[in-house]
């Protein structure tokens, strides 16, 4: 896929309106029609239920989203984003935004750091693969006055790479606030990052559907390496796949806020004592055991979303009944109940009997699920989901093999 169609992630109208407007900035060296062009063209943006504005994506893999929960963008980034970090405000801080958009998460960032630190440094990395979105970003009214930093960031950047004529925005950047703009897809940026280096990272892709590639085992690996050991990263996805790539990646994992969604995001760190909060007992269950929990995979970290969403699907297909439980009518979830409903449970025992589970009481069934018992919402070093689904998907691996021993 070329540069110029992945990156042509919004809704093909704004992309085509803000690419024009730039042109025509550049070719007249005038950029003064900037300030109309939002109420020009209010109606091709969407507001959300707290004043901020966002927008539409182009459809990918048959699929539009918009850009933050209809919620509201800016709240949503201070919930899912800056609310579960533990910032130490006594260090300088340094932060990775991984799909930046209109730099909302960033901007809500400079608010936190302003309010609770003086003099210390933020260093803040946008990532952000489409330029005319980034552009929307200067375009769209400010829902905080931060986000004039940020805008100017942009600016700075988009002026860098002939993109917009001339500067515009009149706000400083505060001299110890540091923000670097990458116009890249995300897998190459980290790649060329430090070790070691990011006290939050910021992950706010569309869904795993239409972006698997930021959420790849590879990716996340990618991620521990340049994290600081009690550094976070957040993301509002509560999807299993997401999940355990971050444990096969070495994180551990917790639960993240509820924001706009049913169910919590997921906030990964190498540090269990960073994580407050458990996920759902039968998130853990599933993750550990059914197929749902294979990952999504990028080795080389350069394939495109259909072929990773692809070979997940065979990967799940072979892993079936050989090495997980299938997911089929959520058989693992009933592992240790009795089941009142004859046909569902005929279902769900024939998916177990494939893996050397009698049924869903039997002791193989109670051997593989022991560790739940000890599940409480809270979670700490000793006693957490990370612990647990690695204890399942271990236990499931001595059953199958038929060498498990229940004393
Ligand atoms: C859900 S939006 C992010 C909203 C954003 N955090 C904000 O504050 O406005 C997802 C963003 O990911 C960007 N994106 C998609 N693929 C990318 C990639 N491979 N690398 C970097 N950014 C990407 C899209 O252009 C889009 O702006």
């Amino acid at each position: 896929m070329s540069y110029e169609n992945s990156a042509r992630i919004i809704n093909d109208d704004i992309f085509d309106l803000v690419n024009e407007y730039f042109d025509m900035e550049r070719s007249s060296q005038n950029n003064e029609s900037r300030v109309d062009f939002f109420n020009t063209y209010r109606d091709y943006f969407v507001l959300t239920d707290d004043g901020s504005y966002s927008i539409n994506s182009k459809e990918i893999n048959h699929k539009v989203e918009t850009l933050h929960t209809s919620t509201g963008a800016i709240s949503e980034s201070f919930e899912k984003f800056i609310r579960p970090m533990k910032f130490n405000y006594s260090k300088d801080i340094a932060i990775l935004d991984i799909c930046a958009g209109l730099g909302y998460n960033t901007s809500a960032a400079i608010a936190d750091f302003i309010k609770n630190s003086s003099d210390l440094d933020l260093q803040i990395d946008m990532v952000e693969i489409s330029k005319a979105t980034l552009a929307c970003g200067l375009l769209v009214p400010s829902p905080i006055p931060e986000h004039d930093i940020t805008k100017k960031a942009i600016e700075d950047e988009l002026i860098k790479q002939d993109y917009a004529s001339s500067s515009l925005e009149e706000c400083e950047i505060p001299k110890n606030i540091d923000i670097n703009v990458f116009i890249e897809d995300a897998r190459q940026t980290v790649q060329n990052l430090a070790d070691s280096t990011y006290d939050a990272i910021f992950l706010d892709p569309f869904s795993q559907n239409m972006a698997p590639e930021l959420f790849s085992l590879e990716f996340f690996r990618e991620f521990k390496r340049i994290i600081k050991d009690d550094g976070i990263v957040a993301t509002y996805t509560s999807s299993a796949p997401v999940r355990a790539a971050f444990i096969e990646a070495g994180f551990n994992i917790g639960l993240g806020p509820i924001f706009g969604r049913k169910q919590g995001g997921t906030l990964a760190s190498p540090k269990p004592e960073m994580l407050d909060y458990s996920l759902p007992k039968n998130d853990e269950i599933r993750i550990a055991l059914s197929d749902v929990g294979i990952p999504f995979r990028d080795p080389g970290l350069n394939n495109p979303s259909e072929f990773i969403l692809n070979e997940r699907t065979e990967e799940r297909h072979l892993a079936r009944h050989n090495t997980k439980i299938s997911s089929a009518v959520k058989t693992p979830i009933f592992l240790g109940d009795e089941m009142d409903d004859e046909k569902l449970k005929r279902r769900v025992e024939r998916n177990l009997a494939k893996m050397n589970i009698p049924s869903t009481t039997s002791d193989e069934a109670l051997y593989i699920i022991e560790c739940e018992k000890k599940y409480s919402e809270k979670q700490d070093e000793k006693n957490n989901s990370t612990i647990r689904i690695l204890d399942m998907k271990n236990r499931l691996k001595k059953v199958k093999k038929g060498n498990y021993d229940s004393t």
